[in-house]
């Protein structure tokens, strides 16, 4: 860790405890004043306050634990994933082009709501600017936007909002704080790193800060009710390099609608104004994707987002590889089992169609969903995980979720008495034995066709 890098994690823990005054006792270098100030400036010290509706969304938004990304934009066109621009080093113009050809002409708002629901799903994230600055709906503030720049003309963040509120289905939104587009964005690493990227990194940040702050005024102004705002982009601004403003924005946001929620996707400890903490491709607490989990397990609510094939987030037509039914029920009672939701990514396609592959998938989920939801929906993180599974509670029934059966016996060390134990899904009697710091379970025989075996112990409390 670099001596900058060990100077700015001290000072945010300092911003956070000490008033300005002892602050600024506390500084020595310039550096440190330097990043003092813009700790202050950015509000780090403020204490956020969530109003009544905020607190009670957060229950809410807790309840649902599944819920569908989308990963949707012109960018599907080349079938490279979102990053096709940068990545596959497509010459800017050309790449902007590509909107005058896109038109979804399957898509369809009521076919994607309702299979999201057939899968079980809660609530769905929606992209509706991704970092090549393409608004997936009607905004009077650029002409860069679905239905100024394509023949197909349509606001499709409409459509879906209209059926999201109509089916009674929760609407959050993806918006990235990078903009590879637009002039007045202050560029960073990625335009560093990406040879046909524009680079003007002295721009003044307002006027671009405007523009955000007024399309995220329309988003939350002419589409109903948003569940949240799914912020996403910090990483182009090494660590602390940047004052993003985000307090500002954030108070905007909740003054505009109270109950939305706020997730900010930075990979790191929690921040003024944000309402929930999310984790990128990771369990909270783990570390598999490198994104890592800095800052530790928050008190607020969590969610998880997960890819439903390997490796793209867009439509990517060389990662088809879609994970199979079982290996999502497994993601979602272990994602549930730390007490997170599962946001599952899909991709579509550039004519708005959901692939095949991802749909069965989804499909296969929600027939387990139909007959495990219980297990699932409005739980609590279990008491007991291991190589075996993962377990929920709601009051004092504790479901265990055994993925990988480890014999005929499973031994869970709990501090709690068990009173019964059956199998979920029939009620058959699971016979135990209670020792002082655990039970031991004997297995009944595993159900052919049945992905995970699911027990209810009643206990006594926690
Ligand atoms: C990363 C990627 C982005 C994707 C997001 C989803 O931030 O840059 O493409 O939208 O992760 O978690």
């Amino acid at each position: 860790m670099t001596i900058n890098r060990i100077l700015s994690r001290c000072m945010v823990a300092a911003a956070t405890l000490l008033p300005a005054t002892a602050l600024a006792q506390n500084v020595e270098s310039n550096l440190q004043s330097e990043f003092a100030k813009k700790a202050i400036d950015s509000g780090a010290q403020r204490e956020y306050v969530p109003t009544k509706e905020n607190l009670e969304a957060r229950k809410e938004f807790e309840k649902k634990r599944f819920g569908i990304f989308i990963h949707w934009g012109f960018y599907s066109m080349p079938g490279q994933g979102e990053w096709v621009l940068t990545r596959s080093n497509v010459p800017f113009d050309e790449y902007v082009e590509l909107a005058s050809g896109f038109y979804p002409s399957k898509f369809d708002a009521k076919e994607w709501i309702d299979l999201f629901k057939e899968a079980g799903a809660k609530y769905m994230v929606f992209t509706t600017r991704h970092h090549d600055g393409f608004s997936m709906f009607d905004s009077k503030y650029t002409d860069y936007d679905i239905v100024d720049a394509t023949p197909f003309k349509r606001d499709v963040l409409k459509e879906l909002a209209d059926e999201c509120h109509k089916q009674d289905f929760g609407l959050n939104l993806y918006y990235s704080h990078v903009d590879w587009y637009r002039d007045d964005y202050p560029t960073g690493w990625s335009a560093g790193e990406y040879p046909n990227l524009k680079k003007h990194d002295d721009v003044p940040y307002e006027p671009y800060f405007n523009f955000m702050n007024n399309q995220l005024t329309e988003l939350l102004t002419n589409y109903g009710k948003i569940g949240g705002i799914w912020f996403d982009g910090v990483f182009d601004h090494r660590r602390d390099s940047m004052d993003w403003h985000f307090p500002e924005q954030f108070d905007l946001v909740h003054k505009l609608q109270p109950e939305c929620l706020i997730a900010n996707n930075h990979h790191r400890q929690i921040q003024y104004g944000e309402d929930f903490q999310i984790f990128e491709r990771d369990l909270p607490g783990e570390n598999k994707s490198g994104f890592g989990t800095a800052g530790g397990v928050s008190e607020l609510p969590l969610e998880t987002c997960q890819q439903i094939v390997n490796g793209s987030w867009g439509y990517h037509v060389n990662k088809m590889n879609c994970k199979s039914p079982a290996e999502l029920i497994g993601t979602l009672v272990a994602t549930a089992g730390k007490g997170a939701n599962l946001l599952l990514n899909i991709g579509p396609r550039p004519n708005g169609s959901i692939p095949g592959p991802a749909a069965e998938s989804l499909r296969g989920l929600g027939k387990w969903l139909d007959k495990y939801g219980e297990t699932i929906y409005e739980t609590d993180k279990g008491d007991v995980s291991g190589s075996w599974g993962s377990s929920t509670r709601k009051g004092d029934r504790l479901f265990v979720h055994i993925t990988r059966r480890p014999g005929d016996e499973l031994y869970l060390p709990l501090y709690c008495k068990v009173k019964s134990a059956k199998l979920f899904i029939d009620g058959t009697p699971v016979k135990f034995d209670q020792w002082k710091h655990g039970v031991q379970l004997q297995l009944p025989e595993a159900t052919e066709g049945e992905p995970v075996m699911v027990l209810e112990l009643l206990t006594a409390a926690k």
